[in-house]
């Protein structure tokens, strides 16, 4: 029986090359099983923006959460470092393997559309809340698989950089980790691996190995903001119909193969 999986290549993985095992894993996979990799980078779109002279700003949510302010000009370098430069080290790493890798940016065949956030609430260097306009970031709102599952039919393995379509068919940015939790979802994978650069989720100072939908979420305030959207993206997916969702390092030998027999991981089930 063919595994439908889902993976998540985060950004600190395929900063500066990308781990052979890892890629070696999941271009073998792909033979006998369908594969779609969803990847993150925002710190290459950061480091990009500096070396062209755009000055990045980043907002504080009332929450504590800083993120990048995404403006048009940075919008398109965003599209540029993600879909232009990301996607396609993926493919050509993949390619090295034996995977036929085909990129596809989610705003490709309507794949992933989003809702843009008319205002978001900040905080500014005087501690105060204020509203600004919402900026070229969105919320992932319906997913359209068709163009994926005709690449998996293909044979093909589709790498999909996290932009979506706006209503106003803007492009938008989207996080890595719920654009993985929606693909997953909508295509009814069976599993769903978060590769980062940590084993998983660690709550006071030990790994957790399993746990239930319920009980992430009762968690959730523990956890600091990298993993913490990935454990919201694991509840999404499990609680939206995924076999299993698994948060585990990319590094280091075997990754999917242990993500797959559970080894040294973070599991999330459905209950
Ligand atoms: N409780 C926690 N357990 C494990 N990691 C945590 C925890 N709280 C915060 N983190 C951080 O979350 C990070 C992983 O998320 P991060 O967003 O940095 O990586 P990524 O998602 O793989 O990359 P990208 O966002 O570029 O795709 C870890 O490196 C770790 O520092
Ligand atoms: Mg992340």
């Amino acid at each position: 029986m063919t595994t439908r999986i889902v993976a998540k290549v985060g950004g600190s993985l395929i900063r500066d090359g990308i781990p052979q095992d890892l890629v070696r894993d999941l271009a073998e996979a792909s033979r006998a099983n369908e594969v779609v990799l969803v990847h993150g980078g925002g710190d290459a779109v950061t480091s990009m923006a500096r070396k062209l002279g755009k000055e990045q700003r980043f907002i504080t949510s009332p929450d504590g959460f800083r993120s990048r302010y995404t403006d048009k000009e940075t919008s398109e370098i965003y599209q540029m470092v993600m879909t232009g430069v990301l996607s396609k080290r993926l493919v050509l790493a993949l390619s090295g393997e034996g995977a036929k890798a085909v990129s596809v940016s989610g705003t490709d065949a309507g794949t992933l559309r989003a809702r843009r956030k008319a205002r978001l609430v900040v905080i500014d260097d005087r501690g105060r809340k204020v509203a600004v306009d919402g900026g070229y970031t969105g919320k992932v709102s319906s997913v359209d698989p068709v163009l994926l599952e005709s690449l998996l039919r293909g044979k093909f393995v589709p790498v999909v950089s996290p932009v979506a379509e706006g209503d106003g068919h803007e492009p938008l940015n989207i996080d890595g980790d719920r654009a993985a939790a929606s693909l997953a979802s909508a295509l009814g994978a069976d599993l769903v691996v978060f590769f980062t650069d940590v084993d998983g989720l660690t709550l006071n100072g030990s790994l957790v190995t399993d746990m239930t939908a319920e009980e992430a979420r009762r968690r959730l305030k523990e956890v600091g903001f990298g993993m913490q959207k990935k454990v919201m993206s694991a509840v999404e997916a499990v609680e939206s119909g995924v076999g299993e969702a698994v948060i585990c390092s990319g590094a280091g030998t075997g990754p999917l193969e242990r993500a797959m027999k559970h080894d040294t991981c973070t599991v999330v089930r459905a209950r």
